[in-house]
């Protein structure tokens, strides 16, 4: 399905065509460990449980709709990224993903960088102490306020986007008698897919300066004939959700050819590439990720041979997974409210949350599992589509799904893999109350984002 047609459309009322959805799994109890944060398990009574605490508790104590994110996960996943890359390398969090002052906290202590792209994103991560250094600041239209902020905090790099913004970074940071460390960020012509790669000349999209025509190289031209900037290397991002390694690759492999071109105009090395993020992780037991050791190997590989055929030095590598770090640590938890079977078709279950909380279902198609986490059982699977309790049709949280059928009102349901883009993306439509994160760690949990109020809607609604 295209993204540009309306997720309300024929895909609601359709009969789904055969092979759509995959049969149910031989045991609709089972966790596959794929999609589930590694401290999920069942209890003896069936419940599921995170961090030792059972669901049934947690809805108690916190309510539902809420996400609940497994910390231990969370660490293990940046070391993971960490050790795989090694010290000749850094790994930059990408904070759209999710971002709070627990989790900046987190990242600091396990030795990650930040990828921020916002004044908000600065903010939070300063706040926490996250150390200036460590933090690249990112996007297509950063504000002069913002690039003020992020000069003045002293950040580790500026991710310059545009010809406007050379210009603009490098007033202001002369302005404040520093020179910024920058990168450009060129788009390759590499525009990456789940499961494919389409190698275009020219990109149509807004972000990031051409390799095509020349227009990377002029933009080297000028940063590097500008005294308020540093460049130090450059930067390409090709996509997300993605699990081919072979766009990485072409892309590792146009930014080192740019980066010889570059010593030979210039005679400098540019000492940085960063080869973005977009790593795909797995949202139902029908994905198969790469693991972070894999990535770091297949990358450092080819800038390595690309840059020994080059007879350049090999630059230091940064990457900047989010949804690989967090998306697998969290789920959202929900309380079954109705069910309507409708003949021949499905069965609808209505959960207390919805695309507020989880938008990516409604705007990407993207699929998810769902499962009973406040009991087993062993009655047949039910087609089902998981839908939210907003005035909207298109409101789907998981399209197509197996549930037992003896699910009943007031049971819980889980959707795994949903810590990245979810809480970042969620939204107050129909004046919703965004749900809390809760992070669980050791038989300890703690609210770390906490649900909004009905007062929150109304400080904001100055009358
Ligand atoms: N670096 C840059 C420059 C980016 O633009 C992004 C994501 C990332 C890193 C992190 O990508 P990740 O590893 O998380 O895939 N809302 C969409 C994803 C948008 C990603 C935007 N940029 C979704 O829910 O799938």
């Amino acid at each position: 399905m295209s993204r540009s047609a309306h997720p309300a459309g024929p895909r609601h009322a359709d009969v789904l065509p055969e092979g759509h959805y995959s049969a149910p799994a031989a045991d609709l109890n089972a966790l596959d460990e794929k999609v589930w944060s590694r401290t999920v398990t069942r209890d003896a009574d069936g419940a599921l449980t995170v961090g030792g605490i059972a669901v049934a508790r947690l809805a108690e104590e916190f309510g539902t709709p809420a996400y609940f994110l497994d910390e231990s996960d969370f660490r293990a996943r940046c070391r993971a990224w960490a050790d795989a890359f090694g010290p000749d390398a850094d790994v930059f969090y990408a904070g759209k993903a999710f971002l709070s002052r627990a989790v900046v906290r987190w990242l600091k202590e396990e030795g990650l960088h930040l990828d921020v792209c916002s004044g908000g994103e600065l903010t939070t991560a300063l706040d926490a102490g996250m150390p200036a250094e460590r933090i690249a600041f990112h996007g297509n239209n950063k504000t002069v306020a913002e690039i003020e902020r992020a000069v003045e905090a002293g950040v580790g790099r500026i991710v310059l986007d545009s010809f406007q913004e050379i210009v603009r970074v490098a007033h202001i940071a002369q302005r404040h008698g520093v020179r910024q460390r920058v990168q450009i960020r060129v788009t390759v012509g590499v525009e990456a897919h789940t499961h494919e790669f389409i190698a275009t000349a020219h990109e149509d999209q807004k972000f990031g300066i051409a390799l095509a025509d020349g227009q990377a190289a002029e933009a080297v031209r000028r940063a590097l004939s500008l005294d308020g900037l540093e460049l130090i290397g450059v930067h390409s991002h090709i996509g997300s959700q993605i699990f081919d390694m072979a766009g990485f690759e072409v892309s590792a492999r146009r930014v080192v050819q740019l980066l010889a071109e570059i010593r030979d105009e210039h005679g400098v090395e540019l000492p940085e590439i960063d080869l973005g993020g977009g790593l795909g992780i797995a949202y139902t037991s029908d994905d198969d990720p790469r693991e972070p050791h894999e990535i770091a190997k297949a990358l450092s590989d080819i800038v390595t041979r690309e840059c020994e055929a080059a007879k350049l030095r090999t630059p230091r590598i940064s990457v900047e997974p989010g949804r690989a770090i967090v998306g697998p640590t969290a789920f959202t938890l929900y309380e079954v409210g109705t069910i309507k079977p409708l003949e021949g078709l499905r069965t609808y279950v209505s959960v207390d949350g919805g695309m507020s909380d989880n938008i990516r279902t409604a705007l990407y198609d993207a699929e998810y599992s769902v499962a009973l986490v406040s009991r087993t059982s062993d009655a047949e699977p039910m087609l089902v589509r998981v839908v939210g309790k907003h005035c909207e049709s298109g409101d789907i949280v998981v399209k197509d799904a197996f549930l037992p059928a003896d699910l009943a009102p007031g049971d819980l349901i889980a959707v795994p893999a949903t810590g990245a883009y979810c809480r970042s993306m969620a939204s107050n439509y129909n004046h919703a109350l965004r749900p809390p994160v809760v992070a669980v760690r050791e038989g300890e949990a703690r609210v770390i984002v906490r649900r909004e109020t009905e007062e929150d809607l109304l400080r904001l609604d100055v009358g």
